[in-house]
């Protein structure tokens, strides 16, 4: 979380750098600030709150004046958000600024060690204890570049610096370990940030740092440095995509425009890899022999990516017949997994940079299994710590409420399992052919379900189910497992309480809760569950809940005998399903919460990118 951008160049600094900032808001948004070079001292200004305030503040950055400059976006770790805790933060002498990405684990330690030599800190951040190391390895050597190489020796953790000396104001040096950066080539200026959005307008070539490495520049020239000082070449990346594709396009939301590009994404995701009635996943290699000597896959995800997992298990089990376990990342680590060369470890992440899923696979592999990344950000942490990775190719996704990223990794999960099952032997060629009928169809299915009158359906339902407080989703089997990302969609972005459960479960306890002023979202789309899950939709209409039920197009007449409401969606192949589920309730928990006046897009404790653990 947090994002960073820094510029040094021949144009004014300060407004590339708030502009910069407005792209990656995405990954915090309590408070942001910049610092910029303006002749012979640092003009640094921050605000709490939005980057706005601080634009405000600065007449778009057109008050501050200097040619190279830093700036940050802020999801608070150490210390509430406040102006005083806002990047950027300066050394004891004021000498040093910088702007920080992660969390640095030793800091108490460190902080302490400084305070015992009489240093007082203005702040309460990991940062300014970072600054301040920095500032008195300069003090000593006078050599910028070593004194960052001495501070990150000593540091534990997590972090993308950007880092400004007074007496250098030309140049800007940058270091990560875990956490994202980039550096962007111009010409006659040169750019770093934590993410492609924030310099795509500028420059579409870029080279992204590995851990350890380090880029020293000015607006003309740029040095590379691996972990232990040595001068290194690095390649050069071409982005591919748009700037509009990082823009919000005249929809009110990303998040509503990522839900009307599924159509595309799952296009793009699933249309090259199916050729002449079959499913190639060009790279990936998992062989019968290999396949056949597995005893089990575990997937290791979090949030949504999870819930995506969820859905794989069920499907590989079923059509693979391999044992496949999911876990949270988060947990992973520490539960001492059973692990061994007969273990495949799956991870996904849509940014490929959660903190949990990335050591999920680092320990994973520690422990002999082999691993696959399912990731939508290409050059990603992840996708380079693992094996191999097969690539969603959703696009760039800003909305911290993921929709598209969710329905890429599904459309991956499919085409996991048929490959496997095909190698496997375990499906017969119908079901087979089937199968790649309906993915092929998923596209112009999911845009069916995104056209006027059906998105104006759910906006009604949206208007009526607002007033609630708290929610159940139930389903059964996939339904169940579609439930949850559902449930979480309302719950993060409409702040609504609500609780996922297979609906055979209700009557173990939960059923309790339900009285009127709940919401039951019921998901009903597996005709041989169907009954049982409108029994358990009866339950709850008894019990006063108000229930909209997402059924079929031809079980939607008996589904609207127990429902006060119904949603119709088209019926596909039933592996796929979930993918055409999912859709009205992304849509459901938007409209929900547009209609609860919450900050959609950034709703409010949350950030896009979970690189601390
Ligand atoms: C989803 O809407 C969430 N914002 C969140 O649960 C997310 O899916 C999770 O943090 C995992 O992110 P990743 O896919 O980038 O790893």
């Amino acid at each position: 979380m947090c994002g960073i951008v820094g510029y040094a160049g021949y144009r004014q600094a300060a407004p590339i750098l708030i502009e910069g900032l407005s792209k990656l808001e995405y990954r915090g948004y309590d408070s942001a600030g910049i610092c910029v070079h303006t002749q012979d001292a640092f003009h640094v200004a921050k605000s709490k709150g939005r980057l706005q305030i601080l634009s405000d503040k600065t007449d778009g950055g057109n008050a501050v004046q200097g040619v190279v400059g830093i700036g940050h976006t802020r999801w608070a770790t150490h210390g509430a958000p406040s102006d005083i805790n806002s990047h950027p933060h300066l050394s004891e002498s004021g000498k040093i600024a910088i702007v920080h990405n992660g969390i640095i684990e030793n800091e108490s330690r460190l902080r302490e060690e400084l305070e015992a030599k009489g240093i007082t800190f203005r702040s309460e951040t990991d940062t300014e204890v970072v600054a301040t190391m920095i500032g008195i390895q300069y003090d000593q050597s006078g050599d910028l570049v070593d004194a960052v190489r001495q501070t990150i020796a000593r540091l534990e953790g997590s972090y993308a610096l950007g880092i400004l000396c007074v007496d250098d104001p030309d140049r800007i040096v940058a270091v990560k370990k875990n956490s994202p950066l980039i550096f962007g080539f111009g010409e006659g200026e040169n750019y770093i940030a934590s993410d492609v959005p924030a310099i795509l307008k500028h420059t579409q070539t870029v080279a992204y740092l590995n851990d350890g490495e380090m880029v020293v520049f000015d607006s003309q020239n740029v040095s590379f440095f691996d972990a232990d000082g040595n001068p290194i070449e690095k390649a050069k990346e071409t982005i591919t995509w748009s700037i509009s594709a990082a823009e919000r396009g005249g929809y009110d939301h990303f998040m509503l425009k990522e839900i009307f590009e599924q159509p595309k994404a799952l296009r793009d995701t699933i249309g090259p890899r199916l050729k002449d009635g079959k499913v190639y996943l060009d790279g990936i290699d998992l062989s019968e022999e290999y396949l056949k000597s597995l005893n089990k896959i575990t997937f290791v995800a979090c949030g949504s990516a999870y819930y995506a997992a969820g859905v794989a298990k069920y499907i590989i089990e079923k059509y693979c017949r391999i044992t496949t376990e999911i876990m949270m990342a988060s947990e992973f680590r520490y539960c001492d997994p059973v692990l061994d060369e007969k273990s495949l470890v799956i991870a996904i992440s849509q940014s490929g940079e959660t903190a949990d899923t990335l050591e999920a696979v680092r320990e994973a592999k520690r422990r002999g299994a082999r691993t696959l990344g399912i990731i939508n950000v290409v050059g990603s942490a992840i996708a380079k710590a693992a094996d191999q990775t097969i690539y969603t190719c959703a696009g760039p996704e800003i909305a911290v409420a993921t929709t598209k990223g969710f329905t890429t990794q599904l459309a991956v999960v499919y085409l996991l399992t048929m490959h496997m099952a095909k190698t496997l032997g375990k499906v017969d060629d119908t079901t087979y052919a089937a199968w790649v009928t309906a993915l092929e169809k998923l596209p112009d299915q999911a845009a069916e379900l995104l056209t006027e009158a059906r998105v104006e359906e759910v906006k009604n339902y949206a208007k009526r189910l607002t007033k609630h407080n708290n929610a159940f989703y139930i389903g059964r089997n996939l339904d169940g497992a579609t439930c949850l990302e559902g449930s979480l969609k309302l719950k993060e972005v409409a702040y609504i309480h609500s609780e996922c459960y297979p609906a055979g479960e209700l009557k173990h306890g939960p059923l309790s809760l339900i009285e009127e002023g709940y919401m039951v979202v019921a998901l009903a789309t597996i005709r041989e569950l169907f009954d049982k899950t409108i029994a358990n939709v009866r339950e709850v209409r008894a019990r006063g809940a108000d229930v909209l039920c997402v059924t079929l197009e031809e079980l939607a007449d008996e589904a609207a005998k127990q429902a006060q409401s119904v949603i119709a969606v088209p019926s596909t192949d039933p592996m796929i399903q979930p993918s055409l589920n999912i859709i009205p309730l992304q849509l459901l928990g938007y409209y929900i919460a547009v209609n609860r006046g919450c900050d959609v897009d950034k709703p409010r404790n949350l950030a896009k990118s979970v690189t601390v653990e």
